[in-house]
C-alpha cells in the first residue's frame, strides 16, 4: 500500500501567507502541518509515499528532506510534480505512474484528522477486500459548504449505520449541496485502488475547471463499484482557512507533552503553568506562560504573557505584549502593544508595536488580502 500526499493547489483562501510560502508548511505546534500528514501514513505502516507539488516545489522538497531523518529509515518520499493545480483527480492521475497497480491512501497535505489511519489501512490492503473505495466521513455543522455523502440504508436491524465501526455503503456525494441529504462531509483522506484512474480518465472537468475527486468517487458509484464510507471519530480540521488554523493548532497544542530544552534560559521571576514547550536556546524573562502554548528556538518572551493555544515560532521577540490563541511565525517582533492579542496569525519578519512618533495614528503595511481587527478607542 502506498501514500499519496496532495501538496499543489493555489492556498488563495489563505493569502497573504500564501503569498511567500507553501500553505502546507504553516506551522502547528511549531511543526509544518505536512508533516502530521506524512506521520499519520508512517503510523499506519506505509513507507513508500509519494508527495503532490506545485509552484512551491522547492521549499517543500528541502522542508521535507531535513526532516528526513526524523522518520522510520525505510521512509521513502517522492516528489512528483503537478503542472498546475488542475484538481484533485487530476492530482491523481498525475501520480499514476508512481501508483502503478498499488492501492493506496490519498491525503489532503493541508488536512489533520485526530485518529490513527492503521486499523483501516489494515482492512482495505487485507488480500480479497471488495471495496474499490473507502472514504471517511465527519458530521458539519454547515453541510452545504462541503462534499456531501448520501448513504444506502442500512437492514433494519442496524439502525445506527454511521457510528463507527460500520462501513455503510455510498449511494452518491453532492458538492455544496442545497439541500443536504445529510450533514457528513468527506474528509481530506480517501482509500483507492486503480480502478480510480478509469474513473479519472473518465469524468471532466467541474464549472470551476478542476477535475473534482467527487466527481470520479461519483464514476465509480454509478459504474457499479462498492464505495464504502465510514464515519471519523476523532477530529478532522481541513487547515484552507485562517480560523480552522488557528483551531487545528489548539488540538495539536492540547496533545502535547511538557518539556523544556536544557539550553532554553527561563528567569526566576517568570512563571509557567499547565502543558509548555520551550524549545532550544529560548529565553524567557520577567514572563507568564499559560499552556498549552510552545515557544521556539532562540525566540525570547521578555515582560510578556502567552496564554493558551499559543503557538510562537522559532527566532520571535515578544516583548512588553500580551498575546493568546494565536500563532506568531519566524523572525517576528511584537513589542509594546496595549490590549491583548488574540486570534491572530501573523507571519514572517512581521513586525506590530506601538509607535510615539507623531501624528498619533495607527500606522499600517499590510501585504495584500490581509485582515486587521483595531480595538475602538
Ligand atoms: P484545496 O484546499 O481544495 O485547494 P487549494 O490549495 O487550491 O486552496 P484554495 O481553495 O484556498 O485556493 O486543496 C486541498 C489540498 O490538495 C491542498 O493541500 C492542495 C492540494 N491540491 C493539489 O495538490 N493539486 C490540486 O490540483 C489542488 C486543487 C489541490
Amino acid at each position: 500500500m502506498k501514500g499519496l500526499i496532495l501538496s499543489g493547489g493555489k492556498g488563495t483562501r489563505l493569502r497573504p501567507l500564501t503569498y511567500t510560502r507553501a500553505k502546507q508548511l504553516l506551522p502547528l505546534a511549531n511543526k509544518p502541518v505536512l508533516f502530521y500528514a506524512i506521520e499519520s501514513l508512517l503510523e499506519a505502516g506505509i513507507r513508500d509515499i509519494g508527495i503532490i507539488v506545485g509552484d512551491t516545489f522547492a521549499e517543500i522538497e528541502a522542508t521535507v528532506r531535513e526532516a528526513q531523518s526524523s522518520w522510520p529509515e525505510d521512509t521513502k518520499i517522492t516528489f512528483i510534480q503537478q503542472d498546475a493545480p488542475l484538481g484533485l483527480a487530476h492530482a491523481v492521475k498525475t501520480a499514476q505512474p508512481f501508483l502503478g497497480d498499488d492501492r493506496f491512501v490519498m491525503f489532503l497535505g493541508d488536512n489533520l484528522i485526530g485518529e490513527s489511519l492503521a486499523e483501516r489501512v489494515r482492512e482495505f490492503d487485507a488480500p480479497g477486500c471488495p471495496y474499490r473505495c473507502h472514504i471517511l466521513l465527519a458530521e458539519v455543522e454547515d453541510p452545504s459548504q462541503f462534499g456531501i455523502a448520501e448513504l444506502e440504508p442500512m437492514p433494519a436491524h442496524n439502525p445506527a449505520p454511521v457510528d463507527a465501526p460500520a462501513l455503510v455503503r455510498v449511494r452518491r456525494l453532492i458538492e455544496k449541496p442545497k439541500r443536504p441529504p445529510s450533514n457528513l462531509a468527506l474528509v481530506g483522506v480517501y482509500f483507492f485502488d486503480p480502478t480510480i484512474f478509469t474513473a479519472a480518465d473518465a469524468i471532466r472537468p467541474s464549472t470551476r475547471g478542476e477535475l473534482e475527486i467527487t466527481d470520479a468517487i461519483q464514476w465509480l458509484i454509478d459504474a457499479g463499484h462498492d464505495v464504502r464510507a465510514q464515519r471519523l471519530s476523532g477530529y478532522w480540521i481541513d487547515t484552507g482557512k485562517m480560523e480552522d488554523i488557528l483551531d487545528a493548532n489548539r488540538q495539536v497544542l492540547l496533545n502535547m507533552t511538557e518539556s523544556i530544552a536544557p539550553t532554553a534560559r527561563i528567569s526566576e521571576d517568570s512563571s509557567l503553568t499547565g502543558i509548555v514547550v520551550i524549545e532550544d536556546g529560548a529565553v524567557i524573562e520577567n514572563s507568564v506562560i499559560r499552556g498549552p502554548a510552545i515557544i521556539g528556538a532562540r525566540t525570547t518572551l521578555r515582560n510578556a504573557y502567552v496564554g493558551p493555544f499559543t503557538s510562537i515560532y522559532h527566532d520571535v521577540v515578544i516583548e512588553t505584549c500580551e498575546i493568546e490563541f494565536s500563532i506568531v511565525l519566524e523572525h517576528s517582533v511584537v513589542s509594546n502593544v496595549r490590549g491583548r492579542i488574540e486570534e491572530s496569525l501573523i507571519g514572517r519578519h512581521a513586525e506590530v508595536h506601538t509607535s510615539a512618533l507623531k501624528p498619533r495614528a495607527h500606522k499600517l503595511m499590510l501585504g495584500d488580502h490581509s485582515r486587521v481587527g483595531i480595538l475602538p478607542s
